[in-house]
């Protein structure tokens, strides 16, 4: 049976200050945040599910985890430690690469800073995984405490688990949250709603779950001879909303900023309102636009943040409906039904406010990208290989496995061009650690079946005559999305090419790490399932 939607009140998630005040400044913190396992109730009349939680103590901690907020050049320090038990609670799958530990008892975790500008000690990496009370630790593990050094651009960032091979289930258990960089310098002339009550994180996901509560996920596999459990894609019925599912949010006739982060495994969402209102973008992922852009609706991948102000005085009805017509998998899958399509609804109060926010005519202005300024131009191609049963078996990136020795290893401070080419059927939202990217434009592959069929056998993009393919039909890249972004849509059947920078976008300084230390970095498919099987490979810096 359906649960009744719109039934909960979505919460504010318990923010926790990544700074202190001492003697009238601010100062760096030590946080320590668990991982517990415990019960959450994602829905009035659905008994409690087990989950996995973040939160500075078992009871305090929640799905999604704590809001981390963070002041501009003031250091975080997070000791992240795992409390879960021996066994998972999800079915997970050994054939693909993945953390297993020794003693075949514990579960790894490992926890990546999404769009943090960070050393590689404390970047998250894959196989710097641990297990409850450091008992066994990855092969690349480095330490215990995590510096973030917050001192790049200030936006929306979100923090979540990457354990080699188990992300997929380890995010599905509840481990992400969000974590926003504050610059007041910069950011309350803007004028923008900043207040707690009018600036919201939205964690966005989609859960299946049996009658008494549990998270479902099958536990078969599409090849079950091949790998017993993996699937290339998971997908719930149940959309939730800061760990409800299809809440509502009571609001006053004024502006809000919703900072809404896409945590699901693989499912697109378009969104849009059903009563008309629409979407003033500020930022997109971790930065600010230059100027805010108006759209009616739009389109967000797997870990893509859309950071938007809804101004509810100009709703002309007294609730609006967040709803989603992104089919899934995303562009060619089934289309949204009743479940999937409503979000969240906003009961918007009678009276009018008065509101001294405002919407700015420029945000902030940062550098635009130099094509001149590149120095490499590099060629990521996208497979994905079937069995006979023509179901797919793994994704590669280049046509390697994550094990495969590193061939992408920019200069620490320089610009490249990467041309991505997508020979998938499947959108797949790439990212990168460390680097920002601008997005350029995407242009159709021609004669595609011969492309593919070269690259396949070949590797080469080319020897495969790349730019005498690419000359189909070009999309532009809309308004909203035009800026620094650390992670964008890579269409089926088309090159994208993006100018990534691995350097700060709002001053010429170096890092104040030594981003060529060990263990690196990688980059990805953020489709969850595919990351894990293998649609990563390693990044790794020189100077
Ligand atoms: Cu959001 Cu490599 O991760
Ligand atoms: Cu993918």
């Amino acid at each position: 049976s359906q649960l009744k939607m719109f039934v909960d009140e979505v919460p504010d998630m318990p923010r926790i200050k990544g700074f202190d005040f001492v003697d009238g400044s601010h100062v760096p913190k030590k946080l320590k945040i668990g991982m517990f396992h415990k019960k959450w109730k994602f829905h009035r009349d659905l008994p409690p599910t087990p989950v996995f939680a973040y939160g500075t103590s078992k009871k305090t901690a929640t799905v999604p985890g704590p809001t981390i907020e963070a002041l501009h050049g003031i250091d975080t320090h997070v000791k992240w430690t795992n409390h879960l038990p021996s066994k998972h609670i999800l079915p997970w799958d050994p054939t693909i690469p993945t953390a297993i530990p020794h003693t075949r008892k514990g579960i790894p975790t490992v926890v990546h800073l999404h769009g943090g500008i960070d050393e590689p000690e404390s970047d998250g990496h894959s196989g710097s995984w641990f297990t409850a009370r450091f008992r066994e630790r990855g092969p690349s593990w480095t330490k215990k405490d995590y510096h973030y050094h917050n001192t790049q651009h200030p936006g929306t960032l979100w923090y979540h688990d990457h354990a080699m091979g188990l992300t997929r289930v380890n995010i599905l258990a509840g481990l992400s949250g969000a974590y926003v960089i504050r610059h007041p310098l910069v950011e309350l002339p803007l004028g923008l709603p900043y207040d707690e009550e009018f600036d919201r994180p939205l964690v966005v996901f989609d859960r299946s779950f049996r009658t008494d509560g549990s998270i479902f996920m099958n536990s078969t596999g599409n090849n079950p001879s091949i790998h017993p459990q993996w699937q290339p894609e998971y997908f719930g019925d149940a959309i939730i909303v800061n760990g409800k599912a299809w809440p509502h949010m009571i609001v006053r006739r004024r502006k809000y900023r919703f900072r809404i982060i896409n945590s699901s495994n693989a499912r697109f969402f378009k969104f849009y309102f059903n009563n008309g209102l629409g979407f003033i973008h500020v930022a997109s992922d971790s930065a600010y636009n230059e100027r805010p852009v108006m759209t009616n609706e739009f389109l967000l991948a797997p870990s893509e943040i859309a950071d938007v102000v809804v101004d509810f005085s100009k709703s002309k009805s007294d609730s609006a409906i967040l709803s989603n017509d992104a089919p899934y998998p995303y562009p060619s899958g089934d289309p949204v039904n009743e479940a999937n399509s409503k979000v969240m609804k906003f009961i918007i109060k009678p009276v009018h406010e008065l509101d001294t926010s405002k919407i700015p005519r420029k945000l902030i202005k940062y550098p635009s990208p130099n094509l001149s300024s590149a120095s490499l131009t590099r060629y990521i191609a996208m497979y994905e290989y079937t069995s006979e049963i023509d179901e797919p078996t793994h994704l590669y990136i280049n046509g390697r496995s994550y094990e495969a020795p590193v061939t992408e290893t920019p200069k620490v401070g320089s610009t490249e061009i990467w041309n991505v080419i997508n020979l998938t059927e499947d959108n797949h939202p790439l990212h990168i650690h460390l680097g920002l990217f601008v997005a350029l434009d995407q242009i159709e592959l021609v004669n595609l079946d011969e492309f593919k069929e070269c690259m396949m056998k070949i590797n080469d993009a080319i020897k495969c005559n790349v730019n005498k393919h690419a000359r189909g039909k070009k999309i532009e890249v809309p308004a909203h999305e035009k800026g620094w972004k650390n992670v964008y849509k890579m269409m089926p059947g088309y090159v994208t090419k993006i100018i990534v920078r691995f350097s700060y976008i709002h001053l010429n300084a170096s890092y104040p790490f030594d981003a060529t230390a060990e263990p690196g970095y990688v980059y990805h498919c953020h489709i969850l399932d595919h990351e894990d099987n293998a649609m990563m490979r390693p990044l790794k810096f020189t100077h």
